[in-house]
């Protein structure tokens, strides 16, 4: 057994438990000051603080430095492999076009299909495996990754097939979603129903059997899926065995966060445009709110309304999005930034929304998410003395020292 430790540990401070935090419990963070981490192979197994060491002899002494040490961050939504870049849409932005507008006009979400169908699956590996070693210098230690720029059998599963030569070959550990649904390629434009057909016949059944991904996604959205397609293509996932995610509200509130939290979704994604009913439907069934501030950011968009959500008892999680179109950053420490200023969460809510509660809505919550012992040791050493440096410095990367699975990897 190899046996590390981490030691002058300023504060250690971190959400606990398994499931996901919602209410007052958002906020709940243990802080452990003076603490040190002993760690044997990949797991967590000692925590002590107020300057007490543990015993034993370590292979491994990491020396903290009198910093702020966290869990891991878990990005639980992103488009992590994609072909091509869209920079070209500055312009078509710059002359008045929205988000829908370009996806209308055949560009956006289509435009990388495009570019993702051209691509071979080995320079979609190479091209979102660099992508992982840049999210892991930002201190993300586990992610998720959707499917949804092949729209059709093969390239859908090619597709799912890098995200899973990702989680086995990267340390990061990649959660799988299958997101044929994300818009309705150009052979079956005008054919909306049809395609959810062919997807619930054909595509899904076979993504199951494979066991390519854990989660359904579907784009709600005016001019893409509507909420009865969506009921459709959801209720068949859920009946395959699949867990459930939706991109609910994001322009228009068309039903999709109600339909999040009558199906008991896992997660609803954005929600810039949520309403009342959507919320009280959300927290009625357990859904966690997948909260994107980066794209309200891109997209130059208002912000969810995190802080009625977190009155109502939603989970809220903060995620990057991630993608070419609407937020081409993966840089979660500038969501946490804007979890900060523009949903006016306290920086223990925000820990909570990028570690504990994500890793929950990607399935990973009894691995990730808290330093405890039993653990997974995914850990990242701060260039900061406590959380609250992290929320407020933005746009420099403050993560110092990265730890997966008990291995030093920054
Ligand atoms: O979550 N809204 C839909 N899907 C992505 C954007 C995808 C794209 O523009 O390529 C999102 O923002
Ligand atoms: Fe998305």
């Amino acid at each position: 057994m190899r046996r590390t430790l981490i030691k002058n540990i300023g504060c250690l401070q971190t959400p606990t438990g398994s499931y996901s935090h919602k209410g007052s419990k958002q906020g709940a963070n243990e802080k452990y000051m003076d603490a040190c981490v002993a760690i044997e192979d990949s797991k967590i197994s000692e925590i002590t603080e107020d300057g007490k060491v543990p015993d034993g002899d370590f292979d491994e002494v990491i020396d903290a430095g009198g910093n702020l040490v966290t869990p891991g961050l878990v990005d639980g939504h992103t488009h992590l492999v994609f072909g091509g870049y869209r920079q070209h849409e500055i312009a078509m932005k710059l002359a008045g076009a929205g988000y829908l507008d370009i996806l209308r006009a055949g560009g956006g979400i289509l435009d990388t299909v495009r570019k993702t169908r051209d691509a071979s699956e080995e320079e979609l590996y190479e091209k979102s495996r660099a992508f992982l070693d840049e999210m892991l210098s930002f201190g993300v230690t586990s992610c998720e990754a959707k499917s949804g720029y092949g729209l059709d059998p093969e390239n859908e599963i090619k597709m799912l097939n890098v995200i899973g030569q990702l989680d086995q070959k990267h340390v990061m550990d990649v959660a799988a979603t299958f997101m044929g649904a994300h818009a309705i390629p150009p052979e079956y434009e005008g054919k909306g129903d049809e395609y959810i057909e062919m997807m619930c016949n054909e595509l899904m059944p076979q993504v199951r059997e494979q066991g390519l991904a854990e989660f359904c996604d579907i784009f709600c959205e005016d001019s893409v899926f509507n909420a009865a397609q969506s009921r459709r293509y959801l209720e068949k996932a859920r009946e395959l065995g699949f867990s459930l995610k939706i991109h609910a509200d994001e322009i228009e509130a068309i039903g999709g966060s109600q339909l999040a939290g009558e199906l008991g979704a896992v997660s609803a994604e954005h929600l810039i445009a949520i309403e009342e009913d959507g919320m009280d439907a959300m927290a009625e069934g357990g859904t966690t709110a997948m909260l994107l501030p980066a794209t309200s950011f891109y997209l130059d968009k208002t912000y969810a309304p995190a802080r009625t959500m977190i009155e109502k008892g939603i989970p809220v999680a903060i995620a990057s999005d991630f993608n070419p179109g609407s937020c081409p950053s993966l840089n979660l420490q500038f969501a946490i930034n804007l979890g900060s200023l523009k949903y006016r969460m306290t920086p223990e809510e925000v820990l909570t929304a990028v570690t504990i509660n994500p890793a929950c809505a990607i399935g990973r919550g009894d691995l990730a998410g808290t330093v405890e012992p039993g653990k997974q040791a995914d850990l990242v050493i701060w260039d900061a003395p406590d959380f609250e440096m992290v929320c407020y410095r933005f746009g420099s990367n403050l993560a110092k020292h990265v730890i997966k699975k008990g291995v030093l990897v920054k």
